[in-house]
């Protein structure tokens, strides 16, 4: 099948990068979203990012307005029903991603693939509110979308083998290094990397070094772009919560826990860099100064 039309669904933070690499992509691409305020919102955010690129000379004016004739922004939900494939970035929630595909599900023709790019949500559970678990996968991009480079195309049991290449392949067109996944919780980078945050919490509680001693231990002693906290400020300290917990959920093994501290700041309301306060505050935000906890 030769996919020329993408659907994406929320043009949000992921939805609207999604959309975007998309279009780039050469892809005819409809993105919809609940209100006409939130599409132009999405779409602007779009537009200020191809703007920079013909800043930077990356992409000349005639490309970007390319682009931009391949986006429509709707939110009528029957706009998507002739896309190839439709790549779903709403809210973390289960019921809503349920209610949306049994949705689409309903309007689309049965060669349309969907894909959830959610990040902890089981692919397998969201796939049940279709008919058509063998056309589901899970494309997991990464913030920002248009820079980060990987994106993990996860495969539950009911998949068909021959969508699961296509949309390997699909991703790799979308300018992205795919990685195959099966459909386990966290698939591989939050796999790897929740129990890395939640150990680095662990070892501040235990008195093993100070904020900035283990952010400074892993960025210099191990060439992370950024230590732990830092990155936990960044991620948001109720998403690595609520992550943790439906990890621990699915292995009930202690590595996935929550330690007690990450409890007590959210309980706090100290997210991490969006609430201003988290490891580090955030008061002045070219020089976060750390907590003491
Ligand atoms: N933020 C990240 O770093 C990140 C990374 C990878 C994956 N994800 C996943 O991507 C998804 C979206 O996250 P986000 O950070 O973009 O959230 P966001 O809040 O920025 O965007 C979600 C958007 O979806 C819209 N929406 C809600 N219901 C809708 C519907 N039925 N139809 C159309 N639009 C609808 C909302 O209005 C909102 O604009 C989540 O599943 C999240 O887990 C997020």
């Amino acid at each position: 099948m030769a996919i020329q039309k993408v659907g994406v669904v929320g043009c949000g933070l992921m939805g609207s990068g999604i959309a975007q690499v998309s279009a780039q992509a050469g892809f005819q691409t409809v993105v919809r979203e609940v209100t006409s305020e939130l599409v132009d919102k999405g779409l602007k955010g779009i537009e200020k990012n191809l703007a920079r690129q013909v800043e930077k000379n990356a992409i000349t004016e005639a490309t970007k307005s390319e682009i931009r004739g391949r986006l429509k922004g709707v939110t009528a939900v029957e706009e998507l029903k002739d896309c190839d494939v439709i790549i779903e970035a709403i809210i973390e929630q289960l019921p809503a991603k349920r209610e949306l595909f049994s949705a689409l599900d309903a309007l689309c023709p049965s060669h349309t693939i969907f894909a959830s790019n959610t990040s902890s949500l089981n692919i397998t559970e969201i796939a049940a509110a279709t008919k058509r678990p063998q056309r589901f996968v899970g494309l997991h991009f990464f913030n920002p979308v248009p820079i980060m480079k990987l994106v993990e195309v996860v495969r539950t049991i009911a998949t068909d083998l021959a969508v699961y290449d296509e949309m390997v392949q699909f991703g790799a067109k979308l300018g992205k290094t795919p990685v195959r996944a099966h459909d386990g919780g966290g698939f591989i980078v939050n796999r790897l990397l929740v129990p890395y945050l939640l150990d680095a919490i662990r070892a501040l509680e235990e008195g093993v070094g100070s904020v900035v001693d283990i952010d400074n231990s892993m960025k210099l002693g191990c060439g992370y772009p950024m230590g732990p906290f830092t990155l936990l400020d960044f991620v948001g300290l109720d998403t690595t919560l609520y992550i943790s917990h439906i990890m621990f959920d699915e292995f009930k093994e202690k590595r996935f826990a929550a330690p007690p501290l990450l409890k007590r700041m959210v309980l706090a309301g100290w997210y991490g860099k969006k609430t201003g306060r988290g490891f580090y505050d955030y008061a002045d935000p070219a020089n976060p100064k750390p907590m003491s906890l």
